[in-house]
């Protein structure tokens, strides 16, 4: 039966309305946008979603502020889109800002809609995705829109740990609206936007230092020196990129394990590995050679890559199944220990917990960074996280000692006693309390100043304690390594290892939280 006259008009005003509402603030700020570099909110969200995933939720909804001649003022979707979609079949929750109405500013409406789409997370179990691209609060909208932020980082916190939540940095991200991706679980920012709580013209007022916006808040500087960041993406279309591979390694939600990438997976000997240690005990070499020897296909997705270097964290996956990977990097400050290193382990090592993803510990280190700004800093606090973070994780915990694993940074690295299940050594592994020189410094002194020739003795002693503590042997004999490998055979014994520990389970006590020291 054809439609009557009336029913195509309600179709027609609807078909208009929703054209209207595509259209976000309008071609000429869409075509700004574009200028600028950057995709839409809509845009964004075809190119992340599978093809014809996307429900959006309260398509109509609308700001409800009075002030400065607003009650007559359209804002299509209140400046953000929210919904449901799928990215490789798998479901998330999306808000992704618009800048193109009021610069995707922030008001009572534009949060609430932001914090259903989280509470729809919550309840089901999916990850959640916030696109950032926001002139902050809306200023018209004063006291509403703070409430209405206020509300989205509590929110934040209801879903930290239960499911993950990432946050794309596609455009302005200032003020107080930087806590929501930093209340997240991974932050990827684009080149083209700036992340700061104070600009610089505030900075300028307050302090007197210059400094421009890119160097204040680009991508790189929020990673290398803040470590905000944990990816940077060359654009819009690269940080979904970067969002949908990340995905690809996590479960939807923290009762879940991670996805199980099917195939056959070779788990022969990877030769290359017994090159990597170099002669020379003080050489450096590559730690991510060795991660790349142990994960499948040599596929490794690095986390702040660009930020404490000396330390590597990231996720591969180990015969299909997710591991969480946390190697002393030997090329950067000998792979010490220190503030930063041992912050972005701690949280990266949560993350893993939190998410059921084993552990597997590369050693490499000769010990917490020595220094007063490392002591006023607070070394003592931050690498105590490091130890709590290891104690306190309950999924399958597999350690490998490289090469140097000294004193307390031994025992922080996952050492047995910190709930290792499984240890295996390289024959080049030292587990020792320090260095053989400072060692027989230390207990050979006497020996050592009544001695006629001091240099001799001081070698002699030296070598007496390498050859104790220089090998792996005293620590297998002592059951704090299971087994001393062959580097070639990591892959292998990491796999096994895994496989088996499978089925862990770890009870606690109950308690409300832990006290990390903070
Ligand atoms: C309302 C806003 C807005 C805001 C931008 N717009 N920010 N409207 N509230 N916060 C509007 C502009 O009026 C403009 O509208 C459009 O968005 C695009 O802005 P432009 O300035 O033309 O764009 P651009 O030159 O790219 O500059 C973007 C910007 C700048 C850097 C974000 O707009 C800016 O500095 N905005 C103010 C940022 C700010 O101070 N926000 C409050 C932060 S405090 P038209 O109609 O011309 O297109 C905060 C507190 C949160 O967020 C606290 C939580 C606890």
């Amino acid at each position: 039966m054809p439609l009557s006259s009336k029913q195509q008009e309600r179709i027609h005003t609807l078909r208009m309305k929703k054209r209207q509402l595509m259209l976000g603030g309008g071609q000429e700020r869409i075509d700004k946008q574009h200028a600028s570099g950057k995709m839409t909110a809509r845009e964004r969200l075809d190119y992340l979603l599978d093809r014809n995933s996307f429900q959006e939720f309260s398509v109509f909804a609308r700001h409800r502020c009075t002030y400065f001649g607003m009650a007559n003022k359209e804002a299509p979707s209140d400046g953000v889109v929210t919904g449901v979609g799928t990215i490789d079949g798998r479901y998330v929750h999306v808000a992704s800002q618009d800048f193109t109405v009021f610069g995707g500013s922030a008001g009572e409406v534009h949060c609430l809609k932001i914090v259903d789409a989280m509470k729809a997370s919550l309840r089901t179990g999916t990850p959640f995705i916030f696109i950032n691209d926001s002139g902050g609060a809306r200023i018209q909208e004063g006291i509403e829109a703070l409430a209405g932020y206020a509300r989205v980082f509590y929110a934040n916190v209801e879903l930290s740990g239960v499911v993950p939540q990432i946050s794309l940095i596609c455009g302005p991200c200032a003020g107080g609206a930087a806590y929501s991706p930093a209340l997240t679980d991974f932050i990827i920012q684009t080149r083209q936007a700036q992340m700061f709580i104070t600009g610089p013209q505030v900075i300028k007022q307050v302090t007197g230092e210059e400094v421009t916006a890119e160097e204040l808040g680009g991508a790189e500087a929020q990673m290398h020196y803040s470590g905000v960041v944990h990816f940077v993406a060359e654009n819009d279309q690269h940080a979904l990129d970067i969002c949908k591979r990340l995905l690809s390694f996590l479960p939807a939600n923290n009762i879940e394990d991670p996805p199980v990438v099917p195939g056959e997976y070779s788990l022969e000997p990877v030769f290359t590995l017994d090159e990597v240690i170099p002669d020379d005990p003080k050489q450096p070499y590559d730690v991510r050679e060795v991660v790349h020897g142990i994960v499948d296909y040599g596929d490794f997705m690095e986390v702040q890559s660009t930020f404490a270097e000396n330390i590597v964290v990231g996720f591969g996956r180990i015969a299909g199944r997710t591991v969480g990977i946390i190697a002393n990097q030997p090329r950067v400050f000998a792979g010490v220990l220190d503030i930063n290193s041992s912050d972005k382990a701690s949280r990266f090592i949560r993350f893993c917990n939190a998410f059921n993803i084993p552990l597997v510990t590369l050693v490499d280190t000769p010990g917490f960074l020595p220094g007063v700004d490392q002591e006023y800093g607070g070394i003592i606090r931050h690498g105590a996280k490091l130890l709590f973070a290891y104690s306190a994780a309950t999924v399958p915990k597999v350690s490998v000692i490289l090469r140097k694993a000294y004193g307390g940074a031994y025992v922080a690295m996952c050492g047995r006693d910190l709930g290792a299940d499984r240890v295996f050594a390289w024959p080049t592994a030292e587990v020792a309390v320090m260095g053989a020189e400072g060692a027989a410094e230390i207990v050979f002194k006497r020996e050592i100043e009544q001695a006629e020739d001091k240099e001799a003795a001081r070698a002699r002693f030296t070598e007496e304690y390498r050859n104790t503590f220089g090998t792996p042997y005293v620590a297998g004999e002592h059951r704090i390594v299971d087994d001393i490998i062959e580097p070639s055979q990591t892959r292998i014994a990491v796999a096994r290892a895994l496989e088996s520990l499978h089925t862990k389970r770890e009870l606690r006590p109950a308690k409300k939280h832990g006290l990390i020291p903070l």
